[in-house]
């Protein structure tokens, strides 16, 4: 038997999980509500936060997973990439951690454990598969040809696909975070009404930072024309440009899916939660033969189960990391 504690603190969210042979127990998950005074996360709030709310957090994890401390056979937790001063307490804490119960570290790399999200719940992608993962700093086309051997094969050029939808809803006047706004609102309005630019760019790549400058100028147009612009049209305007969002990112997905040959087609990470991109992926699998797969919602944010559960596979190869080992800010594959 196995059991392993993950931790997660790379950018807002403050998470504990446990993992007993390969299956989650317990995802705790503390958010930081601060930086919505801010319009985006404030580094140094975040970190001091963070150390507020891990040791709570890891408590409640381990009464959740109704285990003692004691039988907890490793400690996996997120190296990178991430804040630096947020990475810092969750690797401090998960140090002490190994070092007080006598238990190997594991470092997690936290792109690789928003893919590995799949393996968390049945049915479980089979390798080689492609991942989609779209989180708020990164936009990669991932092929898995096992738990740890992944390669990029895209990326984006400038703005992740997150950044896209949190930059729209600054511009609209939304609130910080604003990506689950721009999808509640899209629900209710028309992807056809507004017509913006898709970027022509080379190979599997992406940009996004053309889209995110298309949107301020017609917001400025508009808004000179008719003041209550805005507040008539946001429906519309956020379907409209959350459609150009997911179809920039499906259409370079089925270029790739087509020049690797692969059918098993995954999305992961904070953006793989909108409603729009899930449903459209849905319908191009139909159209394309692709076996899809999406983590469960509470998978795709932040989040330590994914931690824990690439932890176990880490723990499985007995592939540990020392006391020496430091958070990166910038981690590759
Ligand atoms: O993976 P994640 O939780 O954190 C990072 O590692 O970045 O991703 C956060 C990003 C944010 O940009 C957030 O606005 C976006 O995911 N996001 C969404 C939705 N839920 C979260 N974007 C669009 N629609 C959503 N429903
Ligand atoms: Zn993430």
């Amino acid at each position: 038997m196995s059991v392993i504690l993950g931790i997660e603190s790379s950018c807002d969210e403050t998470s504990a999980s446990v993992c007993i042979d390969g299956k989650i127990v317990a995802n705790i998950i503390a958010n930081q509500t601060i930086h919505e005074l801010y319009g985006g996360v404030v580094p140094e709030l975040a970190s001091r936060v963070h150390q507020q709310n891990i040791v709570p957090a890891v408590h409640q994890a381990i009464n959740v997973a109704k285990i003692h401390k004691k039988q907890i056979d490793a400690v996996a937790f997120t190296r990178g990439p991430g804040l630096l001063g947020s990475l810092l307490v969750g690797t401090c804490f998960a140090k002490a951690f190994a070092l007080a119960n006598n238990i190997p570290l594991i470092e997690v790399n936290h792109m690789q454990a928003h893919i590995l999200a799949h393996f968390i719940e049945d049915p479980k992608p089979t390798f080689p598969f492609l991942c989609l993962t779209v989180s708020g700093g990164h936009t990669q086309i991932v092929l898995v040809k096992d738990y740890f051997d992944m390669e990029i094969v895209g990326e984006t050029l400038d703005d992740a696909a997150g950044e896209a939808f949190d930059k729209t809803a600054k511009i609209l006047g939304l609130p910080y975070p604003g990506g689950p706004l721009v999808d509640k609102h899209a629900k209710l309005g028309d992807p056809n009404r507004f017509k913006f630019p898709e970027p022509q760019i080379a190979d599997l790549n992406f940009s996004f930072s053309g889209l995110k400058t298309a949107i301020l100028y017609f917001v400025r147009d508009k808004v000179a024309e008719n003041p209550n612009f805005l507040e008539q049209n946001m429906d519309d305007i956020c379907a409209s440009v959350q459609s150009r969002i997911i179809s920039i990112l499906l259409n370079k997905l089925k270029k790739a899916a087509l020049q690797y040959g692969i059918k098993d087609v995954s999305i992961a990470g904070g953006v793989s939660a909108n409603s729009g991109l899930r449903n459209s992926i849905n319908a191009m699998a139909q159209t394309e033969g692709w076996n899809v797969f999406i983590p469960k919602f509470e998978y795709c944010t932040d989040n330590a189960a994914m931690i824990a559960i690439a932890g176990y596979y880490k723990f499985l190869k007995g592939d540990f990391a020392g006391q020496d080992v430091a958070p990166m800010a910038r981690m590759p594959f």
